[in-house]
């Protein structure tokens, strides 16, 4: 069976510079795949030529196929109608709604391809939320802030939900909070792309992960095997090897 995202030789550039240099990269049905990497790496390089869209002129060939469907050149509004959503990095929220606001303005999809999440079921998801429904998002915790950007990127009917570094500036216990918010809802059956720093964090809760170093896949496996790797250990792990 062929994987729901499907990224072959994907090859991104700004000008002259090249941000990927050819990465492979798949996520299965029901999967909570990570890609770790230093600042500069190529990460959200690679979310954003996912979802469709990048921060400046950026030009990508290679193939990014959702259920076997190629989807170069389809405009991010149509990808998210087939159930590509992102989350982007730093962003989600609209400071001066309330909670609820946040989350009725987005509303999905005809005919949506993903699951769908009634306000109801995000607070499921996310039981700190009910209390907080009338705050606006400016006076929330920043953990409670990133449960309220992946609350809008739910009610858009996610098929696969993909995340930018959504522990970024998180206390470090909120961290684990967050990404295990994440993993309940890869066993609810969606389907997850993670970029996270916290490489610790995400090895307890992903299925496999890879590592981006300049551009490329500098390795890949599943979370125990990269918990073993020598780079991960050495870079992100606190390890003595390397
Ligand atoms: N709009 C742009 N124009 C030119 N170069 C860019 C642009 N966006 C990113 N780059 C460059 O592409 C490379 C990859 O950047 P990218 O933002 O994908 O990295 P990242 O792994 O997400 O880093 P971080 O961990 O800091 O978020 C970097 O060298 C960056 O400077
Ligand atoms: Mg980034």
């Amino acid at each position: 069976m062929s994987a729901l995202l499907e990224v072959s030789d994907l090859r991104v550039r700004y000008g002259h510079s090249t941000a990927l240099d050819g990465v492979d990269l798949t996520v299965g049905e029901g999967e909570l795949v990570a890609v770790a990497g230093a600042n500069g790496a190529g990460k959200s390089t690679l979310v954003n030529a996912v979802a469709g869209w990048s921060r400046g002129r950026a030009t990508a060939t290679g193939a990014v196929r959702l259920d076997g469907r190629e989807l170069a050149g389809m405009a991010p509004h149509r990808r998210t109608k087939h159930g590509i959503v992102l989350v982007p990095e730093g962003k989600g929220v609209f400071e001066q709604l309330t909670v609820e606001d946040n989350l009725r303005l987005v509303q999905p999809p005809k005919n949506a391809v993903g699951k769908r999440y009634e306000i109801e079921d995000i607070y499921e998801v996310f039981p700190q939320l009910p209390d907080r429904s009338s705050a606006r998002c400016s006076t929330l915790s920043g953990g409670e802030r990133q449960m309220v950007a992946v609350g809008r990127a739910l009610r858009a009917a996610p098929r696969l939900l993909i995340l930018d570094e959504p522990s970024v500036g998180l206390a470090p216990r909120l961290v684990l909070t967050v990404l295990r918010h994440v993993r309940d809802l890869v066993r609810g059956g969606l389907s997850v792309l993670l970029v996270e720093q916290n490489v610790k964090a995400t090895l307890e809760v992903a299925d496999r992960l890879y590592l981006l170093e300049r551009g490329r896949v500098a390795g890949s496996g599943t979370a125990s095997e990269m918990r073993g790797d020598e780079r991960i250990a050495a870079a992100y792990l606190g390890g003595l090897t390397g």
